[in-house]
């Protein structure tokens, strides 16, 4: 029997946030292949419809099936909340979202009183408060959008100012009552320093990029399809901007990116 399978990994996320998932799964699965898609030309997701959004992922997993990818993971969090189920629905292959691995990290690591940050679509689905509650109902789950915290991000902003100001405007009403910050957003990790900087409190900050590699690697491992590829490749694909994306990517993940493919995204509206 054949126990290996070399076929790429598929990532998506609205744009270049979803690379904070994508280094941990690079990280700890050394020998895959990935190709990345990132929806620039449409971002940002967090304050569009479910509608919208499952429309817009249902093309993306066409264009990484056409990729002949053997697992694909939704790496942006307000697409995990409004579009996993849609994607498993008609999917052949596993398709990993980011919300289920960040509730089991949060519930195994809080004291009793999380917080959750994400986009207004993540925050208004409620899906992290009923995943955490579903792996323990006696954890108290606040909730909060940052809308503002995405564009300070995109902006390069981390130490700003403006940035500690609006850390303020959402967090303080919750720091003396939680022990945890769930960072339910895929461009929030860039923020842990400033926000811990911010508080003269020890808080548990937590990103579940980690998890969702872990549970990527368990998955392909029960199937037998993890790859031994020697030289593996990651190979990047936008809908906007190819030149913005090398820049922040770059930036981000700290080696040049030179790989990135500008593509039309809704010419995969058919599968
Ligand atoms: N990727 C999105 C998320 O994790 C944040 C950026 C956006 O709104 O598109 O929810």
């Amino acid at each position: 029997m054949n126990n290996t399978d070399n076929r790429a990994i598929g990532i998506f996320d609205s744009g270049f946030g979803g690379l904070t998932v994508l280094k941990e799964i690079e990280k700890k699965l050394s020998n895959e292949n990935i190709i990345y898609f990132g929806d620039t030309a449409r971002l940002p997701y967090g304050s569009k419809s479910r509608e919208t959004i499952i429309k817009y992922s249902k093309e993306i997993y066409n264009f990484l099936k056409k990729k002949n990818v053997k697992l694909i993971v939704i790496a942006c969090n307000t697409a995990s909340s409004f579009a996993l189920e849609a994607l498993q629905e008609i999917s052949d292959i596993p398709v990993i979202g980011v919300i289920k691995a960040g509730s089991r990290c949060a519930s195994r690591e809080s004291q009793g009183n999380i917080l959750v940050i994400g986009t207004k679509g993540t925050i208004k689905s409620e899906v992290y408060k009923k995943e955490i509650h579903n792996i323990n109902n006696n954890l108290n789950v606040y909730q909060q959008a940052c809308p503002l915290f995405v564009p300070l991000v995109e902006e390069g902003m981390l130490n700003d100012e403006i940035t500690t100001l609006s850390i303020k405007k959402y967090l303080d009403n919750y720091i003396n009552n939680i022990d945890s910050i769930l960072l339910g957003c895929t461009h929030y990790p860039l923020l842990k320093e400033s926000i811990k900087n911010t508080y003269n409190k020890n808080i548990n900050i937590i990103n579940p990029a980690e998890e969702v590699a872990e549970e990527v690697f368990n998955t392909l491992q029960k199937y037998n399809q993890l790859s031994n590829n020697k030289n593996r490749k990651i190979e990047f694909y936008v809908s906007d901007d190819k030149e913005k994306f090398i820049e922040y990517g770059s930036l981000f993940l700290g080696y040049n990116i030179t790989n990135v493919e500008e593509i039309d995204i809704e010419e995969y509206k058919k599968a």
